[in-house]
């Protein structure tokens, strides 16, 4: 047994606690104009020169329209209680406003109740980033009039499915919506503008809120929330210019939008950082925006170092660095969590992504990604000490299900715990999803017997250890 082997006894998780896998439909779906589907402006964004790293685009993608039987049989293969998937906007009501098209919505209803059949949750996102371009050709995300077009595209998807939803999440990650798709222009729309990233952020906000207030006002009782990308900020030194910028960096990243949700209010700091690019909020925006919600869900992959000379090296940390060249740091996860359930009146807790890009290889039918399964092992472990400090947790999901197309990245990086090959779409469950099976059954044999919690091995020699769970 290697000397860096950590045994951990690992509380067993409340019997409530949901334990899932995640995906969203740009990355996943392919099928782009099919079925009167129109286009997004992740579609647009593919065809600039330059803009995703290997020229690749979600034409194709994992066919998982064609392919979905077979998806969701994996999915009840890997014994996860939950499925988290996003519907298609454009699939769905092609240009944003105006007629819906029935044939997309047929599909997120096939696929909602194929997940029943197989008895697993439907955890549904309504905007994980790809907005029907028409709506982008009038402002998109910094137009007033998005909002009330989101809010009609929520209730629709609300009126056809509610009833057999899980939850339903309204944005993902409205933090990357808004500084990377408008003010670094580095994903879709590519627009590179502070002042447009700032106003296209608040639309964001306000249009969960008055969904999240005019879906109650409609009587659904589908658990309603929205995910935030949040990361804890580390100050390089203890400079006072390094403590300052980490600060900001905190205020840009978790406060602008935590503070808005459970605080009716943005920042101070940050308004007056922002100046003349602070967004223009009318009155009532900030009551609809702090709508109570039902859950709160937090998609985390590493911490951020913040020094004011420049970037930080990751390569300094000394940690183990994935190939998205982010730290692996999953006691990060603990941190952010406590510092959610301390600083604000938060709802129960999801991590709605968590997982890893390494470099995979299939061998024989077989991808030894030991790195990836500790990556997981190791984050499921940081929620359980959250737990053991007080946070009230839901459940966890690991990004991703299925190899896909990572955005601006596009298919030169692979975070599935299911290995696509992208020319024969053959799907292999690599070891971290064979692990998490095994992880999952000996749950739920802990739950069924009231019995012991499993062992977990957790180790940073992801090539010498077994991390399966171990009855004792
Ligand atoms: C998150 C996104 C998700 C995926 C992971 C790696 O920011 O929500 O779609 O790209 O990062």
């Amino acid at each position: 047994m290697p000397a860096q082997a950590i045994y951990r006894r690992l509380p067993r998780f409340p019997d409530e606690f949901v334990w899932g896998v995640a995906t969203s439909a740009f990355q996943i779906e392919g099928a782009p104009t099919l079925d009167g589907k129109g286009p997004s402006i992740w579609d647009t964004f593919c065809r600039q020169p330059g803009a995703i790293a290997d020229g690749s685009n979600g034409d194709v993608a994992c066919e998982h329209v064609r392919r979905w039987q077979e998806d969701l049989d994996l999915i009840k293969d890997l014994g996860v209680d939950a499925y988290r998937f996003s519907v298609s906007w454009p699939r769905v009501r092609p240009g944003g406003s105006g007629a819906w098209n029935a044939k997309g919505l047929d599909f997120y209803e096939q696929l909602v109740d194929g997940l029943l059949a197989r008895d697993i949750k439907p955890y549904l996102t309504l905007n994980h980033w790809d907005l029907p371009d028409e709506l982008q050709q009038q402002g998109g995300w910094a137009s007033r009039d998005t909002v009330h077009r989101f809010v009609e595209y929520a209730q629709g998807i609300t009126q056809r499915l509610g009833d057999r939803l899980a939850s339903i999440t309204t944005h993902n990650e409205p933090w990357v919506i808004a500084v990377l798709g408008y003010e670094t222009g580095i994903f879709a729309p590519g627009i590179k503008d502070r002042a447009t990233a700032m106003q296209a952020t608040h639309h964001l906000m306000l249009s969960h809120g008055l969904a999240v207030q005019a879906l109650r006002a409609e009587g659904h009782a589908t658990p309603l929330g929205i995910v935030l990308n949040l990361s804890p900020m580390h100050a390089a030194t203890d400079a006072p210019q390094d403590l300052e910028k980490t600060r900001l960096e905190d205020g840009r990243l978790l406060r602008w939008y935590m503070d808005p949700l459970f605080k009716g209010a943005y920042p101070d700091d940050v308004v007056a950082y922002l100046g003349d690019d602070a967004p223009t909020v009318q009155s009532g925006d900030m009551a609809a925006i702090s709508t109570p919600m039902d859950f709160l869900g937090v998609n985390y992959y590493s911490r951020s170092v913040i020094s004011a000379q420049g970037p930080w090296d990751v390569n300094s940390s000394g940690r183990e660095i994935t190939d998205m060249g982010w730290e692996v740091y999953p006691e990060g996860l603990t941190e952010l969590l406590v510092r959610m359930h301390r600083d604000y009146p938060v709802p129960p807790l999801y991590v709605t992504e968590n997982g890893g890009a390494f470099k995979d290889h299939l061998q024989d039918g077989r991808v030894h990604d030991h790195q990836r399964r500790d990556f997981i092992a190791r984050h499921i472990s940081a929620v359980a000490d959250a737990m053991e400090q007080g946070v009230h947790m839901a459940g966890y999901m690991v990004w991703s299900l299925l190899d896909n197309f990572e955005w601006a990245s596009g298919f030169e990086k692979r975070f599935g715990i299911v290995h696509v090959d992208y020319t024969t779409q053959c799907r292999t469950l690599k070891d971290s999803a064979l692990w998490y099976r095994d992880f999952l059954r000996a749950q739920k044999a802990a739950r069924q017997n009231r019995g012991p919690a499993p062992t977990m091995v957790l180790s940073n020699q992801h090539n010498a250890v077994a991390a399966a769970p171990v009855q004792d």
